[in-house]
């Protein structure tokens, strides 16, 4: 197989697990790419892409358009912030207004779940999904399950523990998917409050002590609490969840096996992970930001080549 099997990446879950073995293999070679003295290819020298941003991003904004710009495209960049949003102008006017400056594709990040879905049934023009609000987060989890397969040598048969605020995650949702999609085994672990209600009818296990799932695992994928999707309190406070669910390396060292940790980033140090574990050897949370651009070269790519596009 050398195509993608859908138009645009809105999430993991409308993706096989052939569509992930392809973008694996395709940023096999981008990263050999990204690795040598000169790091750029022509590969979509003619395609204008823009990155429309109505959320705040670091590692996902900067990692696209270092991809693009990799793979030679035209890039602009629209953040919400400081644009006609603010005047009252709407999602769809906004993308259109983009689009007639002959723009082929869209990457977008937006607070509302669907809002890349919706966008996909009014334009014609590739749309990635760079993160919707609490819903879904594409190439986090597949730039995740990469660093777990070079790390690991494979991700099916691993054991792999999502710890955190799982209820506001749209990393550890494309996660699940994206794991069980490739044969690993899923747990998630955290508060009661920050577990959603039917979490378990996704197949994976629930587990409420951190120390009993690290027990467990090969991978603990770390996630921070998102204070700013939070209109009630879900725990007394930061201090109180940080002694119950922080990750430490007095207690990874306790367990007597290796775990590899990994975090999506921003990480809030000494709340669910101490320096100590995310500055150690344990840790590969780099390498998941360096193959985060390989990967996003790789989905880039394989939508620009797709009939038609
Ligand atoms: N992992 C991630 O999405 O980070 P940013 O919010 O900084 O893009």
């Amino acid at each position: 197989m050398t195509q993608l099997s859908q138009k645009h990446l809105l999430g993991i879950k409308d993706i096989t697990e052939k569509d992930i073995q392809l973008i694996f293999d395709t940023a096999d070679t981008f990263k050999e790419v990204i690795n040598r003295p000169i790091k750029k290819v022509p590969s979509l020298r003619d395609i204008t892409i823009a990155n429309i941003f109505f959320e705040n991003s670091t590692r996902t904004r900067l990692s696209f358009e270092l991809a693009e710009k990799r793979l030679s495209a035209d890039v602009i960049n629209f953040s919400a912030s400081s644009s006609s949003v603010k005047k009252g102008e709407t999602l769809l006017d906004t993308v259109n207004n983009i689009l007639s400056m002959k723009v082929d594709m869209i990457v977008m990040r937006h607070a509302s779940p669907g809002a890349p879905h919706f966008l996909s049934n009014h334009i014609d023009a590739n749309i990635v999904n760079a993160g919707d609000g609490t819903h879904e987060h594409p190439t986090q989890a597949l730039l995740d399950s990469y660093s777990i397969r070079e790390k690991l040598g494979d991700v099916a048969g691993k054991k792999v523990a999502i710890i955190g605020d799982i209820l506001h995650s749209r990393v550890a949702i494309s996660n699940i998917f994206a794991l069980q999609k490739q044969g690993a085994e899923v747990m998630v672990c955290g508060p009661n409050t920050l577990l959603p209600k039917h979490i378990a009818s996704l197949g994976v296990k629930v587990e409420l002590d951190v120390r009993k799932a690290l027990e467990w695992c090969d991978v603990a994928n770390v996630l921070r609490i998102q204070l700013e999707r939070m209109q009630i309190k879900y725990f007394p406070s930061l201090r109180e969840y940080s002694l119950y669910y922080g990750i430490n390396l007095k207690l990874l060292e306790s367990l007597n096996k290796e775990i590899v940790i990994m975090h999506p980033g921003p990480i809030n140090r000494g709340v669910e992970l101490a320096s100590d574990v995310a500055d150690s050897k344990h840790a590969i949370i780099l390498d998941q930001v360096q193959n985060g651009v390989a990967i996003r070269m790789a989905v880039l790519y394989l939508l620009a080549s797709q009939p038609g596009a």
